[in-house]
């Protein structure tokens, strides 16, 4: 039986979008694993809050407040990463904001710029500053969060949409240059989670998540993700269990996209 855990004790991964949802659940699983994980966010209380419950000592979780939408702050992430020495095996770019009732007539070109930058930009910059470290461990393994958006989507989603389509494509692209450097890519394809992002989209609209149509009647499983759920298969992506995974999906939708 291989030993299939992510990396050698005291490795670190970075991830992005860390203080809640699939993220905080994400940081939860590797920490477990005995991985040291770089957490950021935005929202540093809501950022350090979790931390603390996940790891009270400190000892496995550096904590970084930052806008992911800024390259100064992206690079100042990975220089803070690089001159502590820390040995970074991946990256988790899994921050992005939610963006309902927005077609491509009603989204102002503010809002626009606004979730592109976050949802597809961050991404792009958060890898550009940490492939060179991750090149200098020996390689390791990069995970884009999209969405089934980027597969089959819905009304007023335009730049939501268009951002985790992007992430889709960004990743096959990604996996064919880095692959000399042995950095794997993988793209994550969740379905509805029940994070904080899908609980305030119910509360702006005044209406319960069964009322906004999750659980999704169609799909196979019939129910929404837990964030745990999702956070499994993003530490698998990671694992050297993925070993022969790059340029493509795996997909966490509880069976939605097998269904016309
Ligand atoms: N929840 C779902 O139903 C669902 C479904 C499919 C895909 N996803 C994707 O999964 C990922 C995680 O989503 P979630 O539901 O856990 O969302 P969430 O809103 O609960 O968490 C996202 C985190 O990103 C952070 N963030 C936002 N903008 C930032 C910025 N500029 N800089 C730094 N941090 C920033 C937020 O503060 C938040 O903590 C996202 O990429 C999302 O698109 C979620």
């Amino acid at each position: 039986m291989r030993n299939n855990s992510f990396a050698t004790k005291g490795d670190a991964v970075i991830v992005t979008g860390a203080a809640g949802g699939i993220g905080s659940a994400t940081v939860e699983n590797l920490v477990k694993q005995g991985i040291f994980v770089i957490a950021v966010d935005k929202n540093g209380d809501a950022l350090s809050k979790t931390c603390k419950s996940i790891n009270p000592d400190g000892k496995l979780i550096e904590v970084i407040t930052a806008d992911l939408t800024s390259e100064q702050d992206c690079q100042a992430i990975c220089e803070q990463v690089k001159s502590k020495s820390i040995r970074l095996k991946g990256l988790v770019n899994n921050a992005a904001v939610g963006a309902f009732n927005m077609s491509v007539e009603s989204t102002s070109f503010a809002d626009w710029q606004r979730i592109i930058a976050i949802n597809l930009t961050s991404l792009y910059l958060m890898a550009k500053y940490s492939i060179p470290l991750i090149r200098s461990a020996g390689g390791g393994a990069i995970v884009n969060i999209s969405s089934i958006h980027a597969y089959a989507t819905s009304t007023g989603v335009a730049p939501y949409a268009s951002a985790k389509g992007a992430v889709l494509t960004l990743t096959k692209t990604m996996a064919l240059d880095l692959a000399p450097d042995k950095i794997r890519v993988v793209c994550i394809i969740p379905g509805a989670t029940d994070t904080p992002m899908l609980r305030q989209h119910a509360e702006r609209e005044g209406k319960s998540l069964a009322e906004l149509g999750f659980p999704p009647g169609d799909s196979a499983i019939g129910r929404i993700a837990q964030p745990e759920e999702v956070a499994d298969v993003i530490a698998f992506a990671l694992s050297k269990g993925a070993s022969f995974i790059t340029g493509s999906s795996i997909i966490p939708d509880g069976g939605i996209l097998a269904k016309f």
